[in-house]
């Protein structure tokens, strides 16, 4: 039987979190299943934009450095993150992007394990990953640094001993798919293979244990599940145990030991700042850090569990709606094996996903033909998803996707 609209209420009145939505200003009319890619605005996130320049850039000027502690954002806001992925405290730092911070850890990587030079990696990891690690590649040689991939069934029986680093993304970016990091970890550990988690798609909507899953190193992303704002800054996870065991190779004056000692010789700081190169982005940190917290108002179990519901509604409505039966999944079917999103392939993926847009229900399009909704927990009401699942019925139905609108490719999709 169908779901219906009553339904879809009912499960909204029984929510527990549903209120948080009022804490994020999504545009009305507009449905986003696109807070996978791009986190929408928290009123929190607005005010500190405000607040960081207006009163802090604005009045206090240069003195904010130390009045309001823009130096220490790096670990405070790695602090609040650490939270959302079971790390205790100093292990965790925000700062540069995925890509930058990819190829400090990865040569860190390397340093722990002298001998070996394999990195191995799923060959549909989500490209800057792949791209970090050919760099790394080109710059030390391929004895020190060669990237092997293959398929993400094969990365298990790939496990020997010749590899030095296994660098893996938790949940595929267009699949969704996700790998046991705790099962994975462990068996690469047992041949004695150092472990990156690339979290983009999993911190703030998976649980995550990383010091209990003897995770060694990971990197996540600030705009997606964490709402921090386009191009927010990122973060690097190192465990304890390995951080007196490496330089990292950005060496810049905000790693060192005494920065405004401006010594001419460089000594790496201790800790997680020894990761700094650079003057953080404080305008886009300070905003991060407020975006986090919301995260002291609900737990990653509660998300997690709304966004399975989200999801299987969304999959009962699909079901009895046969003309939506052109859609393929190619997500995995059971909801244990993905992140919170659903992904579809269609030869008018992209078409249909204008379609949506113009619909107002803001989904995207992943090459070559992939439909992906995504499923935050934190604004998303199961009304949203009824109506989302009636403009695609209908938009499939009637064939609109066809116009030449919704053909047209743009810049960014
Ligand atoms: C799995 C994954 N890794 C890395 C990135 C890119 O991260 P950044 O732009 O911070 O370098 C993305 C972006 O979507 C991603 O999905």
């Amino acid at each position: 039987l169908k779901p219906t609209l009553i339904d879809a209420i009912t499960q909204d009145n029984a929510d527990e979190i549903a209120h948080l939505k009022n804490q994020f200003e999504i545009p009305a009319g507009k449905i986003y299943l696109d807070g996978n890619s791009l986190g929408p605005v928290s009123i929190s996130a607005k005010h500190a934009a405000l607040e960081v320049v207006q009163q802090q850039w604005g009045n206090d000027l240069i003195s904010s450095w130390n009045k309001h502690s823009w130096i220490d954002l790096p670990i405070n806001t790695g602090e609040k993150i650490a939270k959302l992925v079971g790390a205790e405290p100093g292990q965790l730092i925000c700062c540069d992007s995925i890509s930058v911070n990819l190829f400090k850890i990865l040569h860190c990587a390397l340093q722990l394990n002298p001998k070996r030079s394999l990195v191995l990696s799923q060959e549909d990891n989500f490209p800057t990953d792949l791209y970090v690690a050919q760099g790394l590649q080109r710059i030390l040689g391929v004895e020190h640094c060669s990237l092997l991939t293959t398929s993400d069934t094969d990365i298990e029986n790939q496990l020997t001993e010749k590899v030095a680093v296994l660098l893996l993304t938790h949940v595929n970016f267009r699949s969704g798919k996700t790998y046991d990091i705790e099962k994975v970890t462990r068996a690469a550990h047992a041949k004695g293979i150092i472990v990156i988690w690339d979290l983009a798609h999993s911190v703030g909507v998976l649980p995550l244990a990383l010091d209990e899953w003897q995770v060694d190193f990971a990197v996540g992303c600030g705009y997606k599940y964490l709402n921090g704002g386009p191009g927010a800054p990122a973060f690097i996870y190192a465990a304890d145990r390995h951080q007196n065991s490496f330089l990292q190779p950005l060496q810049g004056w905000m790693g060192h030991m005494a920065p405004f000692d401006f010594s001419k010789k460089y000594s790496p700081s201790q800790g997680m700042t020894q990761f700094l190169s650079g003057t953080p982005p404080v305008i886009s940190m300070s905003v991060l850090n407020s975006a986090l917290d919301i995260f002291d108002h609900v737990s990653i179990g509660q998300i997690r569990h709304k966004a399975i519901a989200l999801m299987n509604f969304f999959n009962e409505l699909k079901q009895a709606s046969p003309e939506l039966d052109e859609l393929q999944l190619i997500s995995p079917k059971s909801a244990n094996d993905r992140g919170s999103q659903l992904a579809y392939s269609h030869p008018d993926a992209y078409s249909i996903c204008q379609n949506l847009i113009a619909r107002n229900v803001i989904a995207d399009f992943r090459r070559p033909d992939v439909l992906r909704l995504g499923f935050s927990p934190l604004f998303l009401s199961f009304q949203n998803i009824y109506t989302s699942v009636t403009e695609l019925s209908s938009i499939l139905k009637s064939k609109s996707y066809r116009a030449q609108q919704f053909t047209a490719k743009q810049k960014v999709t």
